[in-house]
C-alpha cells in the first residue's frame, strides 16, 4: 500500500516547483507497505558495457512525476565514485564531485567515528573495496511485480560480458513490516518544498527542496556546490548506504535484563528509540502502546517535544529524539531543518524473534541496508555520526551515544529522565553493528542517459 492508500487515497496537494519527471522516483517516493525489494551491487569490467547497460536501463527508472501515487514496482540507479570512472566521465566531471565522496565512505571512517566492529576492516565483501561500481535497486508493494522486475533488471546486466554482480540482497517481506529489532519504522520524513505535496500533520514546515536535489536554493538561500556540467548535476542527490547487522540476542537479553515484565520491557524498547515498537510517539502514548495511533500516518508523527522539555516522555538521548529533535532547546545549538535526511530503510533478513537471546543470535543475517538521501548527504552523515549519535553534549547527555546505532564502549549509560530521580541504565551494548557502506550518486534521468551516450573517447581523458 501506497502513501496515498495508507492516507484514504487523498493528499493535500501545493505547486510543483521541482522537475519531478526528471527526478529518480526513490528520492522523494515513500517505501511502501508492505515492501518487497533487492539491491544489487555491480562492477563495471568495461566502460563501454556499463555505459551500455545504462541506455538499456535508463527507459525502466521511475521517475518522481506523480510520487505520492507509486507504480507497483520501480527501479531506481545509483552510481559511485569508481563507478562514474569506470564509465568513463572527462576528468572535469569527476573532479567535481566532493572529496568524501570521491575518497569514499570506508575512507571516512574517522571522520564517520566508524572504529572498532564497525571499522571497514571488518566489513562484509564487496564494501569498502572500490569495487561496488552501480547499485541498481528495486522496490515495490507486490512480491510478483518484484521478482519480474528484478528479472527484467538481471537480464540487461547479465548479457553484458563486461558487468559483474558482485551481491543481491532482497530486503522486505517481513511480518507487519517490521524492522530487524521489531520496530514499525520509516515514519519521521522530512517534507520538501516544491514537491506537489503539503506536509503531513506533524511533518514541519517544508524544507527548500535544495537540500535533498541538486540544482534548487537550500535552506541558506543559494543551491548547494553540484557536479558539471549542469546536465550531470541537476536533479541528482547523494545517497549514503549503511549495511547494519542486528544483535538481536544482545538487544533481547539488555531489555530482560533491566526489566521485570513484559510489558517493562516494552516501554523500555520505547524509550530507546521514542516510539513504541507499533510506531505510535511516546508523546502521544505515554504509557501504554497504541497500535491504532502508530498505523495512522495523520497522527503518528503529529507532536512536537514543546511539552515534554526534560524528556520525561521521550528521553533527550533515545534514538528518535536525537535523530531529528524538532523543537528541543539544546545546548549545543544546531539548525534542525539543515541536518534532516530523506530515509529508505529496508530490512533484510530473518524476521525479528523477541525470543532469541543467544550470542549465536547475534549473527544471523538480519539487519537493515539503511538508505539516506540528500543533496549533501557525506556533510550530514558526518555531522550526525559525529555530534548527535556519537556524543551526548547536545543534549547534555555527556559521553552518552545514540542507544540504537551508537558505538557503545565498555559501562556505557541510558538515561531515563524521569520525576523525581531519572533512572540510569548501565551497560548498554552496540545493537546495530556496521558491515558495509558506500556512497552513491544517483543522477536525474538525463543525467543517465548523458552518461550512457558519452564517447568511448572520454574514457582516454
Ligand atoms: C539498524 C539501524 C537503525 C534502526 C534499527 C533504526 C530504527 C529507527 C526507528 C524504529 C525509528 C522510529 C520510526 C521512524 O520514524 O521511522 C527511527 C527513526 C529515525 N531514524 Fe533510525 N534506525 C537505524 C539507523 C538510522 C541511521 C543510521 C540514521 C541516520 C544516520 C537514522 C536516522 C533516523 C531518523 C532521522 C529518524 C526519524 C526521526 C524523526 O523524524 O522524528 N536511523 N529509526
Amino acid at each position: 500500500m501506497h502513501l496515498v492508500d495508507r492516507l484514504g487515497g487523498e493528499l493535500p496537494r501545493s505547486p510543483v516547483t521541482v522537475e519531478l519527471d526528471d527526478i529518480q522516483a526513490t528520492v522523494l517516493r515513500y517505501r511502501p507497505e508492505p515492501y518487497y525489494g533487492t539491491h544489487v551491487l555491480l562492477h563495471i569490467d568495461d566502460g563501454r558495457a556499463g555505459r551500455e547497460l545504462l541506455r538499456n536501463l535508463t527507459p525502466y527508472v521511475a521517475s518522481a512525476a506523480e510520487w505520492w501515487r507509486a507504480g507497483e514496482a520501480w527501479i531506481s540507479v545509483a552510481l559511485s565514485y569508481t563507478g562514474m570512472v569506470a564509465l568513463g566521465l572527462p576528468q572535469a566531471s569527476l573532479r567535481s564531485f566532493p572529496e568524501a565522496f570521491r575518497s569514499g565512505m570506508a575512507a571516512q571512517a574517522d571522520k564517520l567515528r566508524d572504529y572498532g566492529p564497525n571499522d571497514p576492516k571488518n566489513w562484509d565483501a564487496p564494501f569498502g573495496t572500490g569495487q561496488v561500481h552501480i547499485g541498481v535497486s528495486v522496490f515495490s508493494d507486490s512480491e510478483q511485480a518484484w521478482r519480474e522486475t528484478v528479472e527484467m533488471a538481471r537480464h540487461h546486466y547479465r548479457r553484458l560480458a563486461g558487468i559483474t554482480e558482485l551481491s543481491a540482497q532482497a530486503f522486505g517481506a517481513q511480518p507487519g513490516d517490521l524492522n530487524p529489532l521489531g520496530y514499525k519504522d520509516s515514519i519521521g520524513q522530512p517534507a520538501i518544498e516544491g514537491s506537489g505535496v503539503e506536509p503531513l500533520p506533524g511533518q514541519g514546515r517544508p524544507i527548500k527542496a535544495g537540500e535533498f536535489i541538486l540544482g534548487y536554493p537550500g535552506e541558506g538561500g543559494a543551491p548547494l556546490p553540484m557536479p558539471h556540467p549542469d546536465v550531470l548535476g541537476r536533479n541528482g542527490t547523494f545517497v549514503g548506504l549503511r549495511k547494519y547487522q542486528s544483535r538481536v540476542g544482545t538487544f533481547n537479553r539488555f531489555l530482560r535484563e533491566h526489566t521485570r515484565t513484559e510489558q517493562e520491557r516494552e516501554l523500555l524498547a520505547a524509550k530507546l528509540v521514542g516510539r513504541w515498537r507499533s510506531g505510535a510517539p511516546l508523546t502521544l502514548a505515554p504509557s501504554q502502546d497504541d497500535p491504532a495511533l502508530g498505523a495512522d500516518p495523520r497522527r503518528n508523527n503529529d507532536f512536537t517535544y514543546a511539552d515534554d522539555p526534560h524528556g520525561h516522555q521521550v528521553p533527550l538521548g533515545s534514538h528518535m529524539r536525537r535523530m531529528n529533535p524538532r523543537d528541543t532547546v539544546m545546548t549545543q545549538l544546531a539548525d534542525v531543518n539543515v541536518h534532516r535526511i530523506i530515509r529508505r530503510s529496508t530490512t533484510f533478513g530473518a524476521p525479528y524473534d523477541p525470543d532469541a537471546t543467544s550470542p549465536e543470535a547475534d549473527e544471523v543475517p538480519r539487519g537493515l541496508y539503511f538508505l539516506f538521501l540528500s543533496a549533501k548527504a557525506m556533510e550530514t552523515m558526518e555531522f550526525l555520526q559525529q555530534e548527535w549519535i556519537n556524543n551526548g553534549n547536545f543534549m547534555d547527555l555527556g559521553d552518552e551515544r545514540d542507544p540504537n546505532i551508537g558505538l557503545q564502549e565498555e559501562g556505557a549509560t541510558f538515561t531515563i529522565p524521569r520525576a523525581p530521580v531519572r533512572r540510569r541504565i548501565h551497560g548498554i551494548q552496540t545493537f546495530n553493528v556496521l558491515r558495509g557502506g558506500e556512497y552513491f550518486f544517483m543522477p536525474s534521468l538525463s543525467a543517465l542517459r548523458w552518461i550512457g551516450g558519452l564517447p568511448a573517447a572520454s574514457t582516454r581523458l
